[in-house]
């Protein structure tokens, strides 16, 4: 499916003419002391969720954001890196590119600690990145695979991931915003080009959207948010019934797949209530007695299945900020 030109078109539009309802629902920017975001970075604020996360940042690090938008998030992790060229920002419209330059200079004036020299912004695309190989540390997109085909369709997002877990440097993060969906997305919608620009119809269901982040090699990731997105209705969708897309934040480690599979954090803990002062399991994960330990999907399943009466394994929160086992 060549959709490439159509999505291209839309963002021309897009950087032309701002327009708040294009495609995704943003929500209101995280607040950091000292950044004055520009009204025009909010107007064109085309993604879903957040990409920028204060556990991920650290001094010295070079970050990739593809697919720059009004260069509100590469602004964002500018106030965190705030060297020149150390947040690299790719996209393939030329227009946008053009846009985000203005507003990053807008930016300036009303930032005394930020220079638009921060942000290096490169003509490309995500499906082959002019980047080196292993030389982020991290790497985001808000609401731009989504709009990719995966391998039935063609490929694109397999191929994104893996030029993502190519520029990463080992335990590098990817940190991803999209919309998912509750079941597969019908082929009627899954093939409009438009709808799939405006992250509508190219979405996944949340298992496949993991499923293929751990294909790409990345072996631990986090689920750092999931909420209502928006609804498709019936009528106007020609769908058997209402679809209510989810939104998620990601972030996913480049690191090896453990043996027995990938570890994905959903915010499920483990609780010990017994005689002792810890539990041991034998495998990495020791309990402290009545304190809730974080564990992944795989750890809370195993420890279910052992059937103990002072094991107490709780059910997904979708909010995990990390500091559990593994
Ligand atoms: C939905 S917008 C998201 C913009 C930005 N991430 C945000 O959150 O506001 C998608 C962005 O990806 C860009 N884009 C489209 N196709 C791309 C591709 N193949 N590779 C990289 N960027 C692409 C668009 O020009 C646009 O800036």
């Amino acid at each position: 499916m060549n959709y490439h030109s159509t999505v291209q078109e839309v963002y021309r539009q897009a950087a032309r003419q701002p327009a708040r309802s294009l495609c995704c629902v943003p929500q209101k920017p995280m607040f950091l002391p000292g950044l004055h975001i520009p009204s025009i970075m909010h107007e064109m604020n085309y993604g879903c969720g957040s990409t920028v996360h204060l556990q991920d940042m650290t001094d010295g690090q070079r970050v990739l954001y593809v697919g720059v938008g009004g260069g509100l998030e590469a602004l964002q992790l500018a106030y965190f890196t705030r060297r020149p060229g150390e947040v690299i920002a790719v996209d393939p419209v030329q227009e946008m590119r053009e846009a985000a330059k203005r507003n990053l200079q807008e930016a300036a004036k009303t930032n005394d600690w930020f220079d638009p020299s921060f942000v290096d912004i490169r003509d490309g695309d995500a499906l082959e990145l002019p980047v080196e190989d292993e030389t982020i540390d991290l790497a985001a997109q808000n609401c731009l695979f989504n709009i990719f085909t995966t391998q039935e369709d063609g490929g694109d997002l397999e191929r994104a991931l893996s030029e993502m877990h190519r520029v990463l440097r080992p335990s590098g993060r990817l940190s991803m915003s999209d919309p998912i969906t509750p079941r597969p997305m019908p082929k009627h919608l899954r093939n409009d080009p438009n709808l799939r620009a405006q992250c509508i119809s190219g979405c996944l269901t949340y298992d496949r959207y993991i499923g293929t982040m751990v294909e790409a090699g990345f072996g631990s990731i986090e689920v750092r948010s999931r909420r209502p997105y928006r609804m498709l209705d019936r009528l106007r969708y020609e769908l058997d019934e209402d679809l209510l897309l989810e939104s998620v934040e990601v972030c996913a480690y480049k690191v090896a797949t453990p043996s027995d599979g990938p570890c994905v954090f959903t915010g499920r803990t483990v609780i010990y209530t017994g005689p002792d002062e810890s539990f041991d399991d034998d495998r990495g994960h020791v309990m402290p007695r009545d304190i809730p330990l974080g564990v992944c999907d795989k750890t809370a399943e195993a420890l279910a299945a052992l059937g103990r009466d002072d094991l107490t394994v709780t059910e997904s929160t979708w909010h995990y900020a990390g500091g559990g086992c593994c």
